[in-house]
C-alpha cells in the first residue's frame, strides 16, 4: 500500500557539519528509515541518511572529509561535477573496505586499485565557481545498487559572484533530490539484481525504473511556500528515469539561472525541464502568481503527468530577491582551430565474453585507458549513441557545440558535465581539462548501463 500523494511534508537534507575548519568525518551505514509511513526500509546511508547530509562550502576552501565503513560492502566515493585530484575521485578500484572484512565478491582484486580499511581521506579542493555538485557512491560494478538503497548526496559550492546576485536564499533556497525507488510490502527496497553479482536481470538491461517517486526520500511531499521568488536547485538522483517536470496548472514557469557547472550568463525561461540522470538544475519560480491557499504540482510529462512534488502557497510576503538579466561573466568559448578531436560510441554490444554496453566497442576496463588527454588544451568530444545515454566526464566541466550538427538543445546552456544524449544522436562538446594528472572516467550516467560496463578510463598528461 502506497501512501495517499501530498501526505508527507518535503525533508531538506540537513548541512554536514565540520569536525575543524574545512575537515568532516562522515560515516558510511545502515539504518532502518520511515520512507513510506508506517514501514522501515533499510538503507545504505551517509550517516545513516536517505540522501545524506548536505556539504555547503566555500570556492577555494579545501574540504577533507574523512569517510569512514561501517557496512559489509566496499564503497568508493565520487565527487560529480569536482574538479578532484585523481587519487580522491573515486575511481571504482580505489576501494575503501568495511573493517575486518574479507568481502572478496567483486573485483576488487583486478586492476591493482588502491585498496584502504576502514576509513579513507577525500580530499577536494573545491577551487571552481559556485555550483550543485552531488556525491555518491561509483564501487566497480555495483555503483547502482549501492546508490539505489541510499549512497548519494548534495554538494553545494557557493562564492562571491553568486553572492552578489540576491537570489532566494535561506529557507527560500531548496534542494530537490529526485529519485524513483521500487518497495517492497514490508517497506525494503527492490532492487533487481543478486546481492553478490554484478549487474541486474537481463530484462533490465534500459535500467531500473521505481514506481515511487521520491524528493528528498520522501514520497510525493508537499511543500508550503510563500507568495514569493524561491530558487530551486534540482538534481535527478535516479538510477535511470529521466523527467520532463512541469506545473499542473497555473502561470508558474523555470527560469533557469544555472546548470550542473554553475550559473549562466543569463536567465532562461523553460516552461517544462528536461532532466537526465545526474542533470542539475538551478531555477528561480515565482509563487506570487498564485493566490494564498493554491496548490501548484510538478509533474512528469515522460510518465503520463505522473506527481512528483506540491506546493501550496501559503501567504504573501516580502519579496526582496531578484533575478538580475546578467548572471554572470560565463562565456562561450569558441572552439580553436585544429584542437584535438575525439569520437565515444555509446552502444549496446558484447566485448570478450561481456554482454551489456560499451564505449567504442570495448566494456571498461580499469588498466587500458582509452585516451591520453594533455592538459590545458581545448579538445572537441563526440559522443554517439544507440539508445538514451546521459553521457557524463568526470574533472572538468565541458560546453556543448551541437546537437545532430545543429544548435544545442534549450537545456544545454552553460558549463555541464553530463548531457542527456538522446536516441542515435550526436552531441558534441567543447572540453579542456585544466589541472590534475592521473585516471578518469567517461561513463554513462545511467547507473545500470555503468554497471553494465559502459565505462571508459582516460588519462590526463
Ligand atoms: Cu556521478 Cu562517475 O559519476
Ligand atoms: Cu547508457
Amino acid at each position: 500500500k502506497l501512501p495517499t500523494p501530498f501526505t508527507v511534508p518535503l525533508p531538506i537534507p540537513p548541512t554536514k557539519k565540520p569536525t575543524s575548519p574545512g575537515r568532516y568525518r562522515v560515516v558510511q551505514r545502515k539504518a532502518r528509515l520511515e520512507i513510506l509511513p508506517g514501514l522501515k526500509t533499510e538503507v545504505l546511508g551517509y550517516d545513516g541518511l536517505f540522501p545524506g547530509p548536505t556539504f555547503d562550502v566555500r570556492s577555494g576552501q579545501t574540504t577533507v572529509i574523512e569517510q569512514v565503513n561501517e557496512l559489509d560492502v566496499p564503497t568508493a566515493v565520487h565527487l560529480h561535477g569536482g574538479h578532484t585530484p585523481a587519487a580522491s575521485d573515486g575511481w571504482p578500484l580505489d576501494l575503501l573496505m568495511p573493517p575486518g572484512g574479507h568481502h572478496d565478491h567483486g573485483h576488487h582484486s583486478m586492476g591493482g586499485g588502491d585498496v584502504k580499511t576502514g576509513s579513507r581521506l577525500y580530499t577536494y579542493p573545491n577551487a571552481q565557481r559556485a555550483a550543485t555538485l552531488w556525491y555518491h557512491d561509483h564501487r566497480m560494478d555495483y555503483t547502482a545498487p549501492q546508490v539505489y538503497r541510499g549512497l548519494f548526496g548534495l554538494h553545494l559550492i557557493r562564492d562571491a559572484e553568486e553572492d552578489k546576485l540576491s537570489l532566494p536564499a535561506g529557507e527560500r533556497e531548496i534542494p530537490l533530490v529526485i529519485a524513483d525507488r521500487a518497495f517492497d510490502e514490508d517497506g525494503s527496497f527492490i532492487y533487481p539484481a543478486a546481492p553478490d553479482r554484478p549487474g541486474v536481470e537481463s530484462k533490465y538491461m534500459e535500467g531500473v525504473i521505481g514506481d515511487v517517486t521520491l524528493v528528498n526520500g520522501a514520497p510525493w511531499p508537499i511543500h508550503e511556500v510563500d507568495a514569493v521568488r524561491y530558487r530551486l536547485r534540482i538534481l535527478n538522483a535516479a538510477n535511470a528515469r529521466r523527467y520532463e517536470l512541469a506545473f499542473d496548472h497555473g502561470p508558474a514557469k523555470f527560469t533557469q539561472i544555472g546548470s550542473d557547472g554553475g550559473l549562466l550568463g543569463a536567465p532562461v525561461d523553460h516552461e517544462t525541464l528536461l532532466i537526465a540522470p545526474a542533470e542539475r538544475f538551478d531555477v528561480i519560480v515565482d509563487f506570487s502568481a498564485y493566490q494564498p491557499g493554491d496548490e501548484v504540482t510538478l509533474v512528469n510529462r515522460l510518465d503520463r503527468n505522473a506527481p512528483v512534488l506540491r506546493f501550496k502557497v501559503a501567504r504573501r510576503a516580502a519579496d526582496d530577491s531578484h533575478i538580475p538579466a546578467r548572471l554572470s561573466t560565463y562565456a562561450a568559448v569558441e572552439p580553436p582551430a585544429g584542437a584535438v578531436r575525439r569520437l565515444w560510441r555509446f552502444r549496446r554490444g558484447s566485448a570478450g565474453g561481456h554482454q551489456g554496453w560499451t564505449i567504442n566497442g570495448k566494456a571498461f576496463d580499469p588498466v587500458r585507458m582509452q585516451a591520453q588527454v594533455r592538459l590545458g588544451e581545448y579538445e572537441i568530444w563526440s559522443f554517439v549513441t544507440d539508445v538514451h545515454h546521459p553521457v557524463h566526464v568526470h574533472l572538468a566541466p565541458f560546453q556543448v557545440l551541437s546537437r545532430r550538427g545543429g544548435d544545442p538543445g534549450p537545456y544545454d546552456g552553460g558549463w555541464k558535465d553530463t548531457v542527456d544524449v538522446r536516441p542515435a544522436e550526436v552531441v558534441e562538446v567543447l572540453v579542456r581539462f585544466s589541472a590534475h594528472k592521473g585516471k578518469y572516467l567517461i561513463h554513462c550516467h545511467n547507473l545500470e548501463h555503468e554497471d553494465m560496463a559502459m565505462m571508459a578510463g582516460f588519462e590526463t598528461i
